[in-house]
């Protein structure tokens, strides 16, 4: 019979480390709001996914290797290692894929971080580098943007002997601005090797500025420097979980003893091989991006709405009310955005199809009417 236990269960002997910290709170999902809300027909312009789908021939490849999921992946994704590194022109040893990005700047925190260790890095920015530092009991050091952009100069300043990491966000979620290639070579002119430069291009292949500082550039030149990448943006891939980094093999080697054995899942590693060949996807995806922010962009300019110029496939606008209430409103006309970046009427929205684009647009209208 259940016998009652003695002694109460005072709750799970976490990590200190962990009181602090919020579960992470991601883009509404659309079944989440159609539920909450009785809404029927939603658009989702919140996560920078990519508006057209997945490619096609991603998804060709997904139903093909559906028939194999009874074994295991390849756990060391070689053939997408390969790929990777040819397009690059880069040593295969020197790429490691990741579930998502997310999960290699995780394998950095826990590869690089000791307790005490620093991590520079912007804010607002990617909302994963500040609680992973936390995690291990490393203190996050937040540089203020400065008009928007990365303040590059601040950020150098704030670097230490026990700086280990430094993010550069580049384009920066969520304002899409980037750092010039100038601000970065000063970086590297200031920052010793004791301190890995992580470049987080997760939308690198929208960026169209001619002053776009490469991040594999800078490895190349035998600089201390991690560039992480996905698939989840252009090439339409979210839902799977594929992303890549690329760095010192040195690194890599230690990264890979922190990885899981199999943690990217064979359907991930097929269709991400298959969408690096889609050029036809690619270039739609990127046409459909660049005319989708030429007509926001007159849009937000014909209603004085200010906006900050996009190298990415959202816009960072200052909606001129309350974030928190416009967010709301926004999601009772069916449109999913974002907001909750820390200043008090900045809103993020995805470049969308033009019937998105409209469709945001009409709302937003009417939420500033009312
Ligand atoms: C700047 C940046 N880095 C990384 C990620 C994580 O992407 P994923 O884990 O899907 O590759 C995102 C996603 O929003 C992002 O905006």
């Amino acid at each position: 019979m259940f016998q009652k236990p003695k002694v109460k269960n005072m709750g799970p002997k976490v990590r200190s480390c962990l009181d602090n910290l919020a579960v992470y709170q991601p883009g509404k999902p659309i079944e989440e709001v159609k539920r909450e809300l009785g809404l029927t027909d939603i658009v989702k312009m919140a996560s920078n996914e990519n508006p057209l789908g997945p490619s096609p021939r991603a998804i060709a490849a997904v139903t093909g290797a559906a028939q194999a999921v009874n074994f295991y992946p390849d756990g060391s994704a070689y053939r997408l290692r390969q790929s990777l590194a040819a397009r690059f022109s880069v040593d295969p040893a020197s790429v490691l894929i990741g579930n998502g990005s997310n999960e290699l700047v995780q394998m950095l925190a826990l590869a690089l971080l000791e307790p005490g260790d620093k991590v520079v890095m912007p804010v607002p920015t990617f909302p994963r580098y500040e609680p992973l530092a936390r995690m291990m009991n490393a203190v996050p050091i937040e540089v203020p943007l400065k008009d928007f952009r990365m303040d590059i100069e601040a950020m150098v300043e704030r670097v230490g002997p026990a700086t280990k990491i430094i993010y550069l966000c580049n384009p920066n979620n969520p304002t899409g601005a980037i750092a010039s290639r100038r601000e970065a070579d000063r970086l590297f002119e200031r920052v010793g090797s004791g301190t890995l430069v992580v470049f987080d291009e997760a939308y690198y292949e929208y960026v169209t500025s001619p002053d776009y500082p490469d991040g594999l550039d800078y490895l190349k030149q035998g600089f201390n420097t991690f560039v992480l990448r996905t698939f989840s943006k252009l090439y339409g891939l979210a839902g799977l979980r594929v992303g890549y980094g690329i760095g010192p093999p040195q690194l890599v080697d230690y990264l890979n003893r922190v990885r899981e054995p199999f943690n990217v899942n064979s359907l991930a590693q097929e269709a991400a091989l298959a969408a690096l060949e889609d050029e036809n996807f690619v270039r739609l995806t990127r046409e459909t991006n660049e005319a989708g922010k030429k007509y926001l962009y007159e849009a937000f300019a014909a209603r004085g709405i200010n906006y900050v110029p996009t190298e990415a496939n959202f816009i960072f606008f200052d909606s001129g009310r309350d974030e928190k209430a416009v967010f709301h409103q926004m999601l009772k006309e069916g449109v999913i955005i974002r907001g909750g970046f820390g200043l008090p009427s900045h809103l993020r929205v995805t470049i969308g199809t033009p019937a998105q684009n409209a469709r945001f647009l009409a709302a937003l209208d009417k939420v500033l009417a009312s």
